[in-house]
């Protein structure tokens, strides 16, 4: 259904666009302007900001962002996926399945081990997603529990590292 479709890394030239596709899709400022002053910060990681382009125009993007579980006296680092958004004329064709498939492939051969989302309970599991809470791993927002949910990308890298999620306060402004 999504024939033509690429996904790759954001350059410089589609940053408006990235803004936009985010405004389209949520029907708000808030998740546009969240890229966007994520993008200013130190943690961003450009390669894991990936849009998905058919016949050279932006149709969808998704942000994986690092994000810190504390435990007693331990820190781990994992990512955050979102926020994830495709223009409306494009939804329910398979592009956000590519965008996830292809961002989680992006993010583990960056090295990374895990990622956490919050999300819908029906849609992330198909790509693998389950209660965060398995790993008594918890949001720090006030969500129920179905909607934390956290994947492992190499087996049993989230055994042990129970904790409360820590999020830039971009994320807590845009909420
Ligand atoms: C969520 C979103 C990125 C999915 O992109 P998409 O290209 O439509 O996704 P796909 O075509 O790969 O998958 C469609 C599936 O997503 C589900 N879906 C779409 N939007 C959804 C939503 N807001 N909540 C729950 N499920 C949703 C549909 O039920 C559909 O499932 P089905 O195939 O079993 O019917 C897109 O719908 C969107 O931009 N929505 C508005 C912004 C948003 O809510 N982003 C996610 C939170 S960060």
């Amino acid at each position: 259904m999504n024939q033509g479709v690429i996904i790759r890394p954001e350059t410089e030239k589609d940053y408006a666009k990235i803004t936009q596709v985010n405004d389209l899709a949520f029907g708000q400022k808030n998740e546009g302007l969240l890229v966007e002053k994520l993008r200013q910060t130190e943690n961003y990681i450009p390669k894991l900001s990936l849009v998905a382009e058919l016949n050279k125009e932006v149709i969808g993007h998704i942000l994986f962002y690092p994000v810190t579980v504390h435990s007693c006296g331990s820190t781990y680092s994992t990512l955050s996926l979102g926020p994830m958004a495709v223009i409306p004329a494009y939804q329910r064709k398979g592009v956000g399945r590519q965008l996830v498939f292809e961002g989680l492939e992006a993010a583990k051969a960056l090295g990374h081990e895990s990622v956490i989302v919050i999300g819908h309970p029906d849609y992330y599991p198909r790509f693998g997603f389950r209660l965060a809470s398995k790993w008594d791993i918890q949001s720090p927002f006030e969500v129920p529990v179905e909607v934390f949910l956290a994947l492992e990308l190499v087996e049993g890298a989230l055994r042990g590292k129970r904790g409360t999620v820590e999020y830039p306060k971009e994320f807590e402004e845009a909420i």
